[in-house]
């Protein structure tokens, strides 16, 4: 990760794809996803702002209209590719584990070939969980496992524990939930002797829950964030980086300015969004050449907000362009 540049999120599963494509009304086949990825990577100028993209194991395979393979395309520009690598959700009893350690070996390997750099992997927890849980134990132990047989295969493994922003949870709570579960986490990285300054944490800020009613603003956020990530992530992390997590791009974007306010941290920070940074984009576009333009300007501003927030030189003034 570089600071001043972000990491853009574009790994949604297909599944995930095809909610947010067909929430524009836009059908989700593969030539549309792909569309879709198109536009985003060849943003004139998202260089400056981006210094990786994380992709889907489909658009790690296909090609910009020239022919061009998308990784092949991104480091062109400067941008490193990465590739999520898990394998999605399963429900168990007590909550949701994450699948995908089967043939990832294989996988990985096959990922080097086409140009992946580094790799991401997602499991989530939920407010309220609980220090103790198994549920968190046994995902915990599943991406250290992860990030070992990823740094085996000269990867730099992003570990993401994603504390959900669902139900009426005050920032508190998830203050708590976010140091139990990445302490957590990083217990199980030590015990598999992971190099942890070859490691980026992905996490969630400490947001009140989308559902509560009186959400905390970005002061409180800030404080509770970075107490939570000063408490549970040693200090030779090699960097953390935010989510969204279902916060509006503007509430994503002032929080990530209070947290860099808050500078010096151990680690490196920055930006790595999916939907507070494509969501306008997205929004704009509706699967429509004509409004590619119009669709690209929004990536690219949001992309710039979300620089001048990791910098701490983000006001809300500036939305208003
Ligand atoms: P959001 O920013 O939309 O939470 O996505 C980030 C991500 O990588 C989820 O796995």
């Amino acid at each position: 990760m570089q600071q001043g540049k972000g990491i853009l999120a574009a790994d949604e599963s297909n599944a995930t794809a095809t909610k947010r494509l067909e929430g524009v009304g836009v059908e989700s086949t593969e030539e549309n996803r792909r569309r879709y990825r198109e536009l985003l990577f060849t943003t004139p100028n998202v260089e400056q702002y981006l210094s990786g993209v994380i992709l889907f194991d489909e658009t790690l395979r296909q090609s910009h209209s020239d022919g061009t393979l998308f990784p092949q395309f991104l480091l062109s520009k400067g941008i490193i590719p990465g590739i999520k690598v898990d394998g999605g959700l399963e429900d168990v009893e007590g909550g949701q584990v994450t699948k995908g350690l089967e043939g990832l070996t294989e996988r990985l390997k096959e990922y080097k070939t086409l140009g992946a750099q580094f790799t991401k992997w997602r499991a989530v927890a939920n407010v309220g969980d609980g220090y103790g849980d198994q549920v968190i134990k046994e995902n915990a132990k599943r991406m250290a496992e992860y990030a070992k047989l990823a740094q085996a295969e000269g990867f730099v493994p992003i570990v993401e524990p994603e504390v959900l922003m669902t139900g009426t949870h005050s920032a508190e709570d998830a203050e708590g939930a976010i140091i139990e579960t990445v302490a957590i986490v990083f217990d199980s990285l030590k015990k598999a002797e992971v190099d942890l300054p070859g490691i980026i944490l992905k996490t969630s800020m400490a947001v009140s829950g989308k559902e509560a009613e009186n959400r905390a603003g970005s002061e409180e956020v800030a404080e509770r964030t970075v107490r939570a990530l000063i408490t549970a992530v040693p200090s030779e992390c090699g960097g953390v980086v935010f989510l969204s997590g279902g916060q509006t791009p503007e509430e994503a974007t002032e929080n990530l300015n209070a947290i860099a306010r808050r500078e010096p941290h151990p680690w490196p920070i920055t930006f790595s969004f999916a939907r507070a940074l494509q969501e306008p984009a997205l929004d704009l576009w509706r699967g429509k050449d004509e409004n590619k333009d119009e669709a690209q300007a929004a990536l690219l501003y949001r992309l710039s907000l979300n620089v001048a927030a990791d910098a701490g030189g983000y006001g809300k003034d500036m939305e208003s362009v």
